[in-house]
């Protein structure tokens, strides 16, 4: 994870650096730090915690150059020593790294042979220090010469003290934007293209070893061998101001509420004459033989509903998969992989997509971020038009993920009846206005630090996200379960202080789980159900229920998602968490 930013030109490079930094926060928050050069000497700041931890401790002023980081710790705990930018230690190169170098251990037991002293934990040390020892003058040289040494993936910024108007940058596997503006008088290194401050820029990626030079307004690009290249740039129009929670409490409550009209956008535009057409599908997806789902997360539960659509809808057999397990499937020709991803940088998803590619095998991504990486790696990409998801905890993105797999199932099938997708956005609005009953309900099972969510079919999947939402923001253990498996052994777990949060909107299967929730009842846990308006007779079994609009139960996900996530909300919110940026997350997870 973790972003990295450098920043040279005419503004003030530590006031772009930290405005950089803000926009890359997402990518980690347990230290950040800048560098930059001041007289010959590298000067730094670093501090753990949120970036305002590092602003507030700045006494940093005007630099001539500027680098600068915000970690996702992997290698040594959250230290200020451990903390990026890291130094050699003839204090000439300050570096900021994002990845992992797999033989970090391996090359610091040489170079510790050879007298150089370690004074930190981390593996981005050590790339700095091997540079360091490569270093005869020429800085973009002694990187070419140290990459090879290098296993793992990586994207780095550094700067030399002799070097006051020179960025270099590198990247293998990991994403690294660098450009320029139309005049030629500043130029930026960044780990997501949309940190590039608002303006307009000329951008281009490194990727394969490749390594930049990047001065005022000039950038030269080199391949692995370091012959000099021409690459191919991108325009990237001045991006839109940041998003701002507009009176909501949290980002996240917020993006809930944006989705009547996200789930609109996602569909909107999609559907003419009563038939499914995406724009950004260069030709038909012809002999689709079977479908597999990949993804992370979210994305992965998203993958799992849209498994269900394809069976159900289009006849097409369909699988989901995780995607760090992916690449070891045998997976038969004439598959369609289809990479699900918010954020589109998942190194997870990017590393299987890559193995898969590979085969010769097609992979669509759906995906939110434009510029990203699976945007650039898939055969094709759809679009999910949610705009910017700022919390952590994804929301908005996975039921913009549920509308275009819905679209995407009708789309192969060459169905024409749409009507009722068109009826989500209601559904969803209803589910909303509870929103305060919810919170009460919420405020009565926060005390409690287990649960089990269950559901069948559609609800499966469903219920494991909704899980998810309440562990990743609540910190308590929640696991989503198919309800006709708990009897199999986790129901040992069950008694008083074990609720049960039960999603009964599955029609098909709607008396199997009334007796699973029986079963649970008698063994005293406190029931919560999320159940459909006509039953019911679930009221006899339950202790509280939220009660949800009817719909079909391919469509049933989607008041069932928006009940789980407010859940999750109102008891984060009881509990006093940090609801946006919970503890040891970050929004775009690019390690594997
Ligand atoms: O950007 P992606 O959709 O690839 O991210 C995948 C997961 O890291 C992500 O969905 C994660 O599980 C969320 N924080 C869940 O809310």
């Amino acid at each position: 994870m973790c972003g990295i930013f450098g920043y040279i030109g005419k503004k003030n490079p530590l006031k772009a650096c930290l405005k950089g930094l803000e926009l890359l926060e997402y990518r980690g928050y347990d230290s950040s730090g800048i560098a930059g050069i001041v007289a010959g000497k590298i000067e730094s700041c670093k501090e753990i915690g949120k970036l305002s931890c590092l602003k507030e401790k700045l006494t940093l002023k005007a630099l001539e150059v500027a680098i600068g980081h915000t970690r996702w710790a992997t290698h040594g705990k959250v230290t200020n020593q451990n903390a990026h930018p890291q130094f050699d230690s003839k204090q000439s190169i300050a570096l900021v790294h994002n990845g992992i170098i797999e033989n970090f251990d391996e090359i610091r037991t040489r170079l510790e042979k050879n007298g150089i002293v370690f004074s930190s934990e981390t593996d981005t040390e050590v790339i700095t220090q091997l540079i360091s020892s490569n270093y005869e003058g020429n800085l973009a040289d002694a990187v070419h010469r140290s990459l090879p040494f290098l296993k793992g993936h990586f994207a780095i910024a550094l700067i030399h003290k002799d070097h006051p108007d020179l960025i270099i940058a590198a990247a293998r596997e990991c994403p690294l934007s660098i450009g320029t503006d139309d005049k030629c008088t500043e130029s930026i290194v960044s780990s997501d293209p949309n940190a590039f401050l608002g303006k307009a820029f000329n951008i281009t990626f490194l990727r394969n070893d490749e390594i930049a030079k990047i001065q005022k307004g000039k950038i030269e690009v080199f391949d692995s061998n370091f012959k000099l290249i021409l690459k191919k740039t991108e325009r990237l129009e001045s991006a839109s101001k940041a998003p701002t929670k507009e009176g909501f409490k949290h980002f996240m409550l917020k993006e809930i509420f944006e989705q009547p009209t996200t789930i609109q956008k996602a569909f909107l535009g999609r559907i003419e004459e009563q038939q499914v057409r995406f724009e950004e599908l260069k030709h038909e997806l012809k002999n689709v033989k079977s479908v597999l789902f990949i993804g992370c997360g979210t994305s992965a539960h998203a993958g799992a509903i849209g498994s269900l659509f394809l069976e159900d809808l289009a006849h097409i057999p369909a699988h989901y998969e995780i995607s760090s397990e992916a690449r070891f499937r045998v997976i038969p020709p004439e598959t369609l992989v289809v990479a699900m991803s918010q954020s589109g940088e998942t190194a997870d998803t990017l590393s299987a997509i890559r193995e898969i590619r590979a085969k010769g095998i097609k992979v669509l991504g759906i995906c939110n971020v434009k510029n990203s990486t699976l945007t650039r790696e898939a055969d094709h990409c759809i679009f999910l038009k949610a705009g910017p998801e700022m919390s952590v905890c994804s929301t908005k993105a996975f039921t913009s993920q549920i509308t275009v797999l819905y679209l995407l199932a009708q789309y192969l099938a060459q169905n024409k009846n749409l009507d009722e997708l068109k009826q989500i956005p209601a559904h969803v609005q209803k589910v909303l206005d509870q929103a305060p009953l919810i919170q009460k309900i919420a405020q009565k099972y926060c005390h409690y630090s287990n649960f089990f969510f269950m559901g069948r079919r559609y609800m499966y999947p469903t219920c494991m996200e909704a899980a998810l939402k309440l562990k990743e923001i609540s910190y308590v253990n929640a696991n989503g379960y198919p309800a006709g498996e708990i009897k199999h052994g986790p129901i040992a777990l069950i008694d008083t202080n074990f609720p049960v949060i039960a999603f009964c909107s599955n029609k098909q299967t709607e008396d199997k789980i009334l007796s699973n929730l029986q079963e649970l009842k008698a063994r005293g846990a406190p029931i919560l159900a999320l159940a459909p308006e006509h039953l019911t007779s679930v009221t006899k079994i339950a202790d509280d229920v939220i009660w949800l609009p009817q719909s079909s139960d391919l469509l049933s996900p989607f008041a069932s998602t928006i009940a789980g996530q407010l859940l999750a909300y109102y008891i984060a919110l009881s509990r006093g968490c940090d609801i946006d940026q919970p503890r040891n997350l970050a929004k775009s997870v690019t390690v594997e």
